[in-house]
């Protein structure tokens, strides 16, 4: 009988046609996440898993699959999956970096231009029929040149932002949990100084206890009064609540974020502030990262289940010693 293999969404690109001639296929052919019974049920009588970043890959998943040997997931990220969970039970886990850093970084630039240059609000005012005339002094922005980003997270997503955000002439700084980065020429600061320091903070470390609200109403009281807070990594890094408060209360110049605390849903009070920047957790959204991404899935689930090797990038590679 031919390896069942379980997607539990909608997939972009050619991988569901090759992995429909590997595997015996069970795909939830939807945009909608498959419910938690259902999961578990179908990931039961499955030897491999493509998940997303809203499945939550438990020791509850892990037990109730028992012939599980590999999950492969739809993302870089991996605060969804138990992972020391995964090893202790023999099952390899492996993500999609690199492939997403161009895409995830060009999203930032353009959320901070939008932000900068008032796009979205300039948008919506033409398409509210306000009626508007070309004058110097209305809605006016900030440019990039010469500003300071600070990079929270100097990883493969950050180094990209920074190479980018260098053509527009901005001065980049980091902070890095595990200190100066050997293989850059940006200033390495503690994130007190950079917070103080930049005009723009972009996050881009992962969500783990350490950075769950790393950016709360202390740190946002720290920034400067212009300053603007950049989300493209995950909303539980920002404490939502604290930065509503901010941004309305004028302690900050603003936000854009693209992923938020409790997705899909938002901190009402976001919705109601002009300079503030929203896009749907877009990070990887092009037609070419989601097809590489794909790819790196198959890659991952051919590689445990039809070669019995470790996959390259297997984030418990012990698990295949
Ligand atoms: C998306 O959020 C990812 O981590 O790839
Ligand atoms: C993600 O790939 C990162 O290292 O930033």
């Amino acid at each position: 009988m031919p390896t069942r293999v379980l997607v539990t969404r909608r997939v972009a690109g050619s991988i569901l046609a090759r992995l429909d001639t590997s595997f015996d296929l069970d795909l939830h052919d939807s945009e909608e996440p498959l419910a938690r019974d259902e999961l578990l049920e179908r990931a039961s009588q499955a030897a491999g898993v493509l998940t997303m970043v809203s499945d939550r890959v438990d020791a509850e998943l892990l037990d109730a699959a028992g012939g599980l040997r590999v999950v492969a997931n739809y993302a870089v990220g991996f605060d969804n999956i138990d992972v020391p969970a995964a090893t202790e039970r023999g099952v390899v886990v492996s993500n999609t970096p690199d492939v997403l850093s161009q895409a995830t970084a060009e999203l930032t630039l353009s959320l901070i231009l939008s932000l900068a240059r008032r796009v979205t609000e300039g948008d919506r005012v033409l398409r509210t029929g306000t009626p508007w005339l070309w004058s110097p002094t209305w809605m006016i922005g900030a440019g990039l040149a010469g500003r300071t980003l600070g990079i929270v997270g100097l990883g493969r997503i950050g180094k990209e932002v920074a190479r980018i955000a260098e053509a527009f002439d901005m001065e980049v700084i980091y902070t890095n949990r595990s200190g100066p980065a050997a293989d850059v020429r940006y200033e390495s600061v503690g994130l007190d100084e950079l917070l103080a320091r930049a005009d723009v903070v972009s996050l881009h470390c992962p969500l783990t206890s350490e950075t769950h609200h790393l950016i709360g109403a202390a740190e946002l009281a720290s920034m400067k009064a212009d300053a603007i807070l950049v989300n493209t990594a995950r909303g539980p890094v920002v404490d939502e609540a604290a930065l509503v408060h901010a941004v309305r209360d004028r302690q900050i110049g603003g936000a854009a974020l693209d992923v938020f605390e409790r997705e899909p849903e938002l901190h009402p009070g976001l919705i109601e502030l002009e300079n503030v920047v929203l896009t749907p957790h877009l990070g990887s959204g092009t037609f070419e990262t989601r097809e590489a991404m794909g790819e790196l899935c198959y890659q991952a689930l051919t590689a445990v289940l039809v070669e019995g090797r470790c996959p390259p990038n297997a984030l418990n590679p012990e698990v295949m010693a």
